[in-house]
């Protein structure tokens, strides 16, 4: 389990900004992690049941099993095989993910439950509607009790038929996770016309662009990477796009100053090859590779989540993940705060948050010089980026809200600030801690 060693502890003299260990947030973000890890594996639970080994491919396919087990409270409604079947044969993975998202119901309903339903009738919100793809109720699903013991499951939207039955209870572990059998796909107008491209159709730079990360995008096509990019599209691909405040913000080294290569690493270090969509992130406990992996244990990035956010750390510095931009299995794109830093190109600091080194020389020089100077003979793809103003912070930027004090930072670049609400929430998990130990001492 968790154990904070009495050394590993700071002290009530070490609750400052500046001194405040940066390896204890990475340790204790750990053991968050660890706390949250989940309660059941829905692909375990169901391989005991070869009747519903297609609805467990798809649910292993399509990465809802991650997210599935992410959920604590959580109700899955099952299709045998045979209805499976006819579904997929029908349509791409990114609609199957779509029906399968709405057969996951966010509450616990057993079979007791489904008989007990208040005035007979309720509606329920699925994993479908935290996509933020449904508008409105279509999220939701309409459960109603009725004559002679039947259950009938249909949309919410007002006037669906309710086509789709209660057949049995597969198993049950109160009340964290219920599956059921049901008779027939629900389906909710729009779910099966939601638009699934192909992924050669996908146009990675105009999606970037309209996600505000359009310097990124830029970079990507000056340096060639976008081919890489593209070349891996169909096996699937993650994208942690830095926005366009991320490239702007102050103490972020200049790019400019790689070479050719290494700015290729650095572009190639943003994405990673395979489709993980955030439930996917939430539950990887082994080191994320990416694109720029070259060996073992080099360019990976280590994920730690949170509650609902899961932040990224390159073992220079970390970054938030946002919410995706786009998802449709295999691909899915998500919007970073920070240029992801990879300790091969930018420190040799071997743990995630680098521990405060004695400063003896100045603060670190502003990154971004005025005017780009070329260094390298050869024209480099980040020199022909737009230059940031010189060090203000960009205003109204969430990731660097923390006055981000680069004189009094430990870290010396723009992943490294951890954010203000994060550092009162670990700071006051903390304490709490203390409080406790002391208690039960
Ligand atoms: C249900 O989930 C909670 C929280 O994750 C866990 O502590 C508990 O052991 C689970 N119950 C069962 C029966 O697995
Ligand atoms: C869940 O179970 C499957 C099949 O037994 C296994 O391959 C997978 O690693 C398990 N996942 C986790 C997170 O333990
Ligand atoms: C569920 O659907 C039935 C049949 O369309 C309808 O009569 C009922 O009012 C719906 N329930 C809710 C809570 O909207
Ligand atoms: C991709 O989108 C960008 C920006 O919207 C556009 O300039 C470009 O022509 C598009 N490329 C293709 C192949 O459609
Ligand atoms: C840096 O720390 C010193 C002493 O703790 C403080 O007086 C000063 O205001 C800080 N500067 C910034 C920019 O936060």
């Amino acid at each position: 389990m968790c154990l904070f060693t009495d050394s590993a502890l700071p002290t009530s003299s070490t609750f400052t900004m500046g001194a405040f260990h940066p390896l204890n947030l990475f340790l204790f973000t750990l053991c968050l992690v660890a706390i949250a890890a989940n309660a059941h594996n829905i692909t375990a639970i169901l391989e005991g049941f070869p009747d519903y080994s297609v609805y467990n491919s798809f649910l292993s396919q399509t990465k809802l099993a991650d997210e599935i087990n992410t959920r604590e409270t959580i109700t899955c409604l099952v299709l045998n095989n045979g209805a499976m079947s006819a579904l997929t044969a029908k349509h791409p993975l990114s609609v199957v993910k779509n029906i399968l998202s709405f057969h996951v119901l966010l509450d616990y309903y057993d079979p007791q439950k489904l008989h007990q339903i208040s005035k007979g009738t309720t509606l329920t919100t699925t994993l479908y509607q935290t996509t933020g793809n449904a508008p409105g109720n279509l999220g939701f699903v309409n459960i109603t009790d009725l004559q002679g013991g039947k259950v009938g499951f249909g949309s919410a939207i007002p006037g669906s038929k309710l086509d789709s039955s209660y057949i049995k209870s597969v198993k049950q572990i109160p009340y964290n996770i219920s599956i059921l059998e049901i008779s027939a796909p629900i389906i909710a107008p729009g779910i099966l016309t939601a638009p699934a491209p192909s992924t050669s159709d996908v146009n990675i730079t105009g999606l970037l662009e309209k996600a505000g990360c359009k310097t990124f995008a830029t970079l990507l096509i000056s340096s060639g990477v976008l081919k890489t990019y593209e070349s891996a599209l169909d096996k699937g691909l993650t994208i942690f796009a830095p926005s366009d405040e991320a490239f702007k913000a102050a103490g972020l080294p200049d790019l400019s100053k790689l070479t050719n290569a290494d700015q290729v690493s650095l572009l190639e270090y943003h994405a990673s090859p395979d489709y993980k969509p955030k439930g996917t992130l939430k539950t990887t406990k082994d080191p994320v590779n990416t694109l720029a992996t070259n060996g073992a244990g080099k360019f990976d990035l280590i994920v730690t989540t949170s509650g609902d956010s899961v932040t990224l750390h390159t073992g220079v510095g970390s970054s938030r993940v946002a919410e995706a931009v786009y998802d449709s299995p295999p691909f899915v794109i998500f919007t970073v705060d920070n240029v992801l830093l990879p300790s091969e190109l930018f420190g040799k600091s071997p743990s995630p948050a680098p521990a405060p080194e004695p400063v003896s020389s100045p603060s670190p020089t502003p990154s971004v010089s005025p005017s780009p100077s070329p260094v390298s003979e050869a024209p480099s793809p980040l020199a022909a980026s737009p230059p940031a103003p010189p060090t203000d912070a960009p205003s109204g930027s969430p990731a660097d809200a923390p006055a981000g004090s680069s004189e009094n930072s430990t870290s010396d670049n723009a992943a490294g600030h951890v954010s203000a609400p994060l550092f009162r929430t670990v700071v006051f998990t903390i304490f709490v801690a203390v409080v406790s130990s002391v208690l039960l001492s």
